[in-house]
């Protein structure tokens, strides 16, 4: 168990877009965007008919990655587990890393706030050549993955004019195995 991800065995429901997007937007990184759900009491019941969280999420979001994906970062100030619900998974490799050299130094991505202003975040990104690659995975649409996104990570996205669409729940304060086990699939 190499505890980067593990694929949950549930298949998303037949889901009413038009009740998902649209939003106000949370956060943006270079191609990722993410934004509040727009009826988060339909999407609420959409997952209470298939699954039990014995850890209820910290946020719930709709995200879209565009152009050639994301480039190797780590989110650990900000949540540490991630349940990523695939609706458009637009054929990417999620791929995790290890650092060659513990001691090589990050730096931080530039964060697009709600009010619509560039800053500096707490996101780490890495060069390729200072990593090394130690699992990867390739979704298929509503398919769903707990993802460890304190651990170095990245999206590779072969069709760059393809957006990739996912609904994602975050946790605070817990491991990809910890999740696993609390989430009870009905
Ligand atoms: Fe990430």
């Amino acid at each position: 168990m190499h505890g980067y991800f593990k694929k949950l065995d549930v298949t998303f429901p037949e889901i009413d877009m038009s009740r998902i997007v649209g939003g106000s937007l949370v956060e943006g990184f270079p191609d990722f965007r993410t934004w509040n759900i727009r009826d988060l009491n339909y999407l609420n019941n959409l997952l209470s008919s298939i699954l039990k969280f014995k850890i209820t999420p910290a946020t719930i979001t709709y995200n879209e990655i565009a152009g050639g994906g994301t480039s190797p970062h780590s989110e650990h100030v900000l949540i540490q587990t991630v349940l990523n619900f695939y609706i458009e998974p637009g054929k990417c490799s999620t791929l995790f890393w290890k650092l060659k050299n513990p001691s090589i130094e990050s730096e931080l991505l530039p964060r697009l706030d709600d009010t619509g202003n560039w800053s500096e975040s707490v996101v780490k990104v890495y060069t390729i050549d200072s990593l090394v690659c130690e699992a990867s995975f390739i979704a298929n649409p509503n398919e769903a993955y707990i993802l460890g996104v304190d651990k170095i990570h990245s999206v590779s996205k072969p069709i760059t004019t393809d957006v990739r669409k996912f609904i994602r729940l975050g946790w605070v304060g817990y491991n990809v195995e910890e999740i696993f086990n609390s989430i009870e699939i009905l």
